[in-house]
């Protein structure tokens, strides 16, 4: 039976109260918990029976019990903890959006190998075993080859220029909150990473992104469209075309039921796999696996070139970051 390895978790807001609810399901707990805000952490460790509860965030660090740490901090804040996390030794397991650029990912994932640890960004559809199962579709090619992939994601942001979606302080902004989910999609049917990328975007008050429309195409001629607005609701449905029918994956972006419809003849095969609900335990136990040397390489080549895209294309929009002005002016 694999080891159960000790976590820590760094922040207690809306999705580490999901993995450490995930954890609990598990019949385990976190080892231990920190966060900025020291009673926020108290109570969160009470009601998910996390018993260690650090006074600062630099004790996960110092910490030699601690195995992997799980990072749930907004976007700006990842780059600096995971690389204190990795220089203390121990394994990262971050919130997406894993850096704010391709620059910080590299660097961080140079440090992991390195230091023969793992480094993974928390994308749930990697870990869901409907994609899995497309994946084997795709790969064994029974529909024949991929043409196109159709991904639209949408979410209604209360218009309010302070909350974190539209701050660049913290990073915000459709691309690296929502379109991080479309490109991850995109990027686990398409065969090679995009090499050619034009969009066009409305940005925010605040200058961040806000809605944008993104057409990528590979070296293999396999072409995706991708729109994305805070603005909007829109179906929860992902698409990849091939010669001879297409995916469709819903309730994406976690998804545990797809649609295969075979063009030739017009015929369906609905499959069912996996649960929403436990998608962050898939994530918790591909983690462990990938920690124990299993095998499992967490697609931190997949995060690699989902990060490439989404630098590309704030470059191209001219949208920085505080954290990337300050690096340009040292530089
Ligand atoms: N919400 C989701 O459904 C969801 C899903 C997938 C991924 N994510 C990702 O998970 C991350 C966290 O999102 P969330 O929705 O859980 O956020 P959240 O509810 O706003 O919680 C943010 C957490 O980060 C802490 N924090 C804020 N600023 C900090 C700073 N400067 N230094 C250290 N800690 C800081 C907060 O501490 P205080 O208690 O002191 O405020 C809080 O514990 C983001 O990267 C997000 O993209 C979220």
């Amino acid at each position: 039976m694999m080891r159960e390895y000790r976590w820590a978790m760094i922040g207690c807001g809306v999705i580490a109260n999901e993995m450490a609810g995930a954890m609990n399901r598990l019949g385990r707990s976190f080892y231990a918990v920190a966060n900025r805000t020291r009673e926020r952490a108290e109570a969160f460790g009470e009601k998910y029976h996390i018993s260690k509860v650090y006074p600062d965030i630099s004790s996960v660090f110092s910490d030699d019990n601690v195995d992997i740490v799980y990072i749930a901090t907004p976007h700006n804040t990842h780059f600096p903890f995971i690389m204190e996390a990795l220089n203390s030794g121990k394994h990262v397991f971050c919130e997406k959006a894993i850096t704010l650029n391709a620059e910080q990912l590299n660097q961080a994932a140079a440090l992991a190998e390195e230091r023969h640890l793992i480094l993974a960004e928390a994308t749930t559809l990697y870990h869901m075993p409907l994609f899995k199962k497309m994946k084997e579709v795709k790969d064994q090619n029974l529909l024949g080859p991929l043409r196109f992939v159709q991904m639209n994601f949408g979410s209604y942001k209360e218009y309010d220029m302070n909350n974190r979606f539209f701050s660049r302080d913290l990073a915000g902004g459709a691309l690296l909150d929502i379109g991080i989910y479309a490109l991850s999609f995109t990027r686990w049917f398409l065969s090679e990473a995009p090499d050619q990328i034009v969009s066009q975007v409305k940005k925010a008050p605040t200058g961040v992104d806000e809605q944008a429309g993104i057409l990528l195409t590979n070296p293999v001629g396999e072409m995706a469209s991708l729109s994305l607005t805070l603005h909007a609701k829109q179906p929860k449905r992902g698409m990849a075309a091939f010669d001879k029918g297409y995916i469709e994956i819903y309730n994406y972006p976690r998804g545990d039921q797809g649609v295969i419809t075979y063009t030739e003849d017009g015929h369906q095969e609905t499959i069912r796999l996996g649960s929403c609900d436990d998608a962050l335990i898939y994530e918790i136990q591909d983690m462990e696996e990938a920690v124990s040397g299993g095998g499992n390489q967490m697609y931190l080549a997949y995060t690699k070139d989902v990060m490439n895209i989404m630098t590309k294309l704030r470059k191209d929009w001219h949208i920085t970051y505080p954290e990337e002005e300050a690096r340009s002016q040292e530089l």
